[in-house]
């Protein structure tokens, strides 16, 4: 057990992350149009920030429109959108937690209904859209039929990785500081990870080398527009959980890509896992991702996250005390109480917990 607990600052690069507790990215589906932040957005995000979190990400954000799961999901697709993040980032600065956003493109699981409506496919006709995927034949049977669905093409692939570098960039002007690419969960780049929906015969699939070549394409691109003293995490499904089914991405490839991504400048691995395939033997419950973390972190030399089933401020400072993961990721528990890491300094930083509360808010403390 070190020093290091819940409440030591994480310095990545040249950035201070104040405390080890981040807002996971959640879809809103609150953007009316055009993938415009509301200001469902900026309460939603600045509460959590007003609550303690040391870093709070964005939801999913489409770098491209066909890249969104639904049409009211975040964009970052143009100039106008970032704009319009600028105010949320500046005021998630000013109370002292760092903005961050996710970047991500659905893949095979974008041109939906929202969760509250239903989450089935829309066709084009009904005014949903074409969705890319590594290999249509192989879209793993959620119970729909997708013919909308088209095979990537290489340029599309090379349109994705711009799109990325582009997203990127507009994320700096928009004020975020760390840019997260989002590889989990059965989207796209997972889509092109997973031998079970990758069944490409080209340079992008096959081979553990094909089948992480997007990713690292995507990552290197944002790279390249991310500054130097900012850093860049990857969020990836730890294992597809499918240990007994077909050939699938596991957590010894997950280590492998993780080195790999080190090499090309990431600084962080947030290991989560899943949401590719309806026959996933997941257990869940609480820190249930965190072994995967621990598998990843052996890897290579770079930070990991650990995210899942993380509810409780001691839980987390444990992970974090134990050497576990250097960064955990809270999602359902900032849904229930947005004020997660003003309980955790209550509960755990003793006489330094006023401090770590805004000023507003210290005749709160107990
Ligand atoms: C999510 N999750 C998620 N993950 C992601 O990488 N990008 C996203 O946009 C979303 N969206 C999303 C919306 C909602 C409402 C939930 C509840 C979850 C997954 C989330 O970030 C997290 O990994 C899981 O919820 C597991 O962590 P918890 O909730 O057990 O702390």
């Amino acid at each position: 057990m070190g020093d290091t607990d819940l409440f030591s600052p994480l310095t990545l690069r040249d950035l201070e992350i104040p405390n080890r507790i981040a807002v996971s990215p959640m879809c809103q589906y609150s953007c009316d149009t055009d993938g415009l932040p509301t200001e469902w957005h900026r309460v939603h995000l600045g509460s959590r920030a007003v609550g303690g979190a040391g870093i709070v990400m964005t939801e999913a954000t489409a770098v491209e429109p066909r890249g969104r799961i639904t049409r009211h999901d975040l964009g970052i697709w143009d100039d106008e959108q970032a704009s319009a993040l600028e105010p949320t980032t500046e005021f998630i600065r000013d109370q002292g937690s760092v903005p961050a956003i996710q970047l991500a493109h659905a893949g095979h699981k974008a041109s939906k209904r929202k969760p509250w409506e239903g989450n089935d496919p829309i066709t084009p006709k009904e005014g949903g859209w074409e969705v890319l995927s590594p290999s249509p034949e192989a879209y793993p049977p959620f119970g729909e039929e997708r013919p909308e669905m088209r095979k990537a093409t290489g340029e599309d692939i090379q349109d994705v990785v711009d799109a990325y570098r582009e997203a990127a960039e507009r994320s700096l002007s928009a004020g975020f500081e760390i840019a997260e690419v989002h590889a989990a969960h059965g989207y796209l780049l997972h889509e092109f990870l997973s031998p079970v929906t990758n069944q490409r015969e080209d340079d992008y699939g096959g081979s553990f080398e094909n089948r992480t070549r997007f990713v690292r394409e995507v990552t290197a691109a944002v790279r390249e527009v991310w500054p130097d003293d900012k850093p860049v995490f990857v969020r990836i499904s730890g294992t597809d959980w499918l240990d007994d089914g077909p050939e699938s991405w596991d957590v010894e490839q997950s280590a492998r890509l993780a080195a790999d991504l080190a090499e090309l400048g990431a600084d962080l691995i947030d290991v989560s896992s899943g949401g590719l395939h309806p026959d996933q033997d997941a257990t869940g419950g609480p820190n249930f991702q965190v072994p995967l973390a621990e598998r990843v972190d052996e890897g290579g030399d770079i930070a990991v996250g650990a995210v899942g089933g993380i509810t409780e401020p001691k839980q987390a400072d444990a992970i974090v005390r134990n050497g576990r993961a250097d960064l955990v990721l809270v999602g359902r528990e900032f849904l229930r109480d947005p004020y997660f890491g003003l309980r955790a300094a209550d509960e755990l930083a003793g006489e330094e917990a006023p401090a770590k509360w805004p000023i507003q808010y210290r005749r709160g403390v107990r």
